[in-house]
């Protein structure tokens, strides 16, 4: 199981006016943890509560299915191409940069097994999806468009771009090269598949974007390109038993929740910084940022008052960003809690040369930059504990789809469980659909009218 370390962000280590007294602060809150999690684990097959996420470990069907269509179409195609952003693109880019090979795409066919290379196309660069797509051969590319809502603009034209290449390349057959991951029943992308005949996997109701990861959104991409779900389901499935665990001292995700309410309600501490010590982890912190601030960061409480909370999380990378940012960390204001996740055994040992054995970089030989880069994460946790500064640290076996899988499990839980702390609505996001809408305005939408001269007129004032 992944481990999580909350020494560096006790009073003992970091002094009572940084710290938290971590044995009592457990014993206080023991009781509003044992409802929390009994009320969400209650919660969670009810219509409406979003929470369908926390069932998708058992979701047998999709799996089935998922991995049917994936080996239909094994050594048909040489690249996936998936369309789509936000909830519907980084859990898939987080996982395939932690599972797959490093450079995957460089690789030959043969150093992948013969599965296709994957690209995430998340924006609407013109200049990124052109040159993309002038590399690309389309003709051997699988497309799987993503979106729930089916009609977000950015993935709809990324697809409508896509579809009509497809179509001047291959005629008719262009369909057999689509994939639809979308609602069952709802939206235009739904409505357009089943005109097209595109075959399609569903993103289950109750299920948000950026919980969707280990729905047919991720699964499908994980499969197609070799990632062996099945690990990745016992993951989920072993963390979900861990946490089910109503007791604040045997549950992780509830410490972690726990640990950084009371950081940035009592301690001031409202920036939470995601730093894996490994390249292959840089992109979970990109889908960290989106679970934690799209979740938690909200203008109205359960209760209906104004109160604009939320912990603003912060991405970045160790060894990389500690020769970036850790000189404000250490020394800058002490508002922020940084999460190390640690890789205890990565899957290549690097020995350093024994050379230039008289210099004053002789020290470095004989080691391993396996052994540098832990030595990396634990000075600098040291050093931050010097200056005050809380950290957390998770501790991850090793980077397998078992592994990962846990580890995103268990941020989802703890998203969830830091919600019902603030008491806010975890699972839903005005803030992106008032975006969303005046931008559905601006391009002309038909319905979108009013908004198009409200937001015309606010475009001269702000
Ligand atoms: O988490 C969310 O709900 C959002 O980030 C969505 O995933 C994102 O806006 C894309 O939406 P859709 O999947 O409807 O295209």
């Amino acid at each position: 199981m992944i481990r999580l370390d909350y020494r560096s962000v006790d009073s003992n280590i970091i002094g009572n006016e940084h710290g938290l007294n971590i044995q009592e602060e457990f014993a206080n809150y023991k009781d509003t943890i044992i409802r929390i999690i009994a009320d969400l684990n209650q919660r969670k097959d009810k219509p409406g509560q979003w929470l369908q996420w926390m069932n998708l470990g058992y979701n047998e069907e999709t799996v089935w299915y998922v991995k049917e269509y994936a080996s239909m179409v094994e050594g048909r195609f040489d690249n996936i191409l998936v369309l789509g952003i936000g909830g519907s693109a980084l859990g898939g880019l987080a996982v395939t940069e932690a599972l797959l090979k490093p450079y995957w795409n460089f690789l030959t066919p043969e150093q992948r097994n013969n599965f296709p290379r994957i690209f995430f196309l998340d924006n609407i660069d013109p200049d990124s999806i052109n040159g993309l797509l002038e590399t690309l051969d389309l003709k051997k590319t699988l497309v799987n468009v993503i979106t729930k809502s089916g009609s977000t603009a950015e993935t709809m034209a990324q697809y409508m771009i896509v579809k009509d290449k497809l179509e001047q390349e291959l005629g008719d057959d262009y369909r057999k090269n689509i994939v639809a991951t979308t609602d069952k029943q709802t939206g235009v992308l739904r409505q357009l598949a089943d005109q097209e005949g595109y075959k399609t996997f569903v993103v289950p109701d109750d299920v948000g974007g950026r919980f969707s990861v280990f729905s047919a959104v991720g699964l499908l991409p994980f499969a197609l390109v070799g990632i062996d779900i099945d690990e990745i389901i016992q993951g989920i499935k072993d963390m979900d038993l861990a946490l089910k665990n109503t007791d604040i001292f045997e549950n992780i995700a509830a410490q972690n929740a726990l640990i950084h309410y009371l950081m940035d309600t009592k301690k001031g501490k409202n920036i939470s910084v995601m730093m894996p010590y490994s390249s292959r982890l840089k992109y979970i912190s990109d889908w960290y940022v989106q679970l934690w601030a799209e979740s938690l960061g909200k203008a109205y409480n359960n209760n209906g008052e104004v109160v604009h909370i939320g912990p603003t999380p912060v991405k970045a990378v160790g060894a990389t960003d500690q020769h970036s940012q850790i000189q404000l960390y250490n020394e800058g204001p002490n508002n922020k809690i940084i999460n190390f996740i640690r890789v205890e055994k990565f899957d290549t040992i690097l020995e350093i040369p024994k050379i230039f054995e008289y210099t004053g970089i002789g020290y470095l030989g004989g080691k391993t930059v396996n052994d540098l880069m832990n030595a990396e994460a634990d000075s600098t946790r040291v050093s931050l504990a010097d200056y005050s500064r809380p950290t957390i640290t998770i501790t991850l076996p090793e980077i397998n789809g078992y592994n990962i899988a846990q580890l995103l499990y268990m941020f989802e839980v703890q998203t969830a469980i830091a919600g019902e702390l603030y008491n806010i609505d975890t699972f839903n996001q005005p803030g992106v659909e008032q975006a969303k809408n005046y931008t559905y305005a601006l391009m002309g939408r038909s319905g979108y009218e009013e908004s198009a001269t409200e937001i015309q007129n606010k475009m001269f004032a702000v």
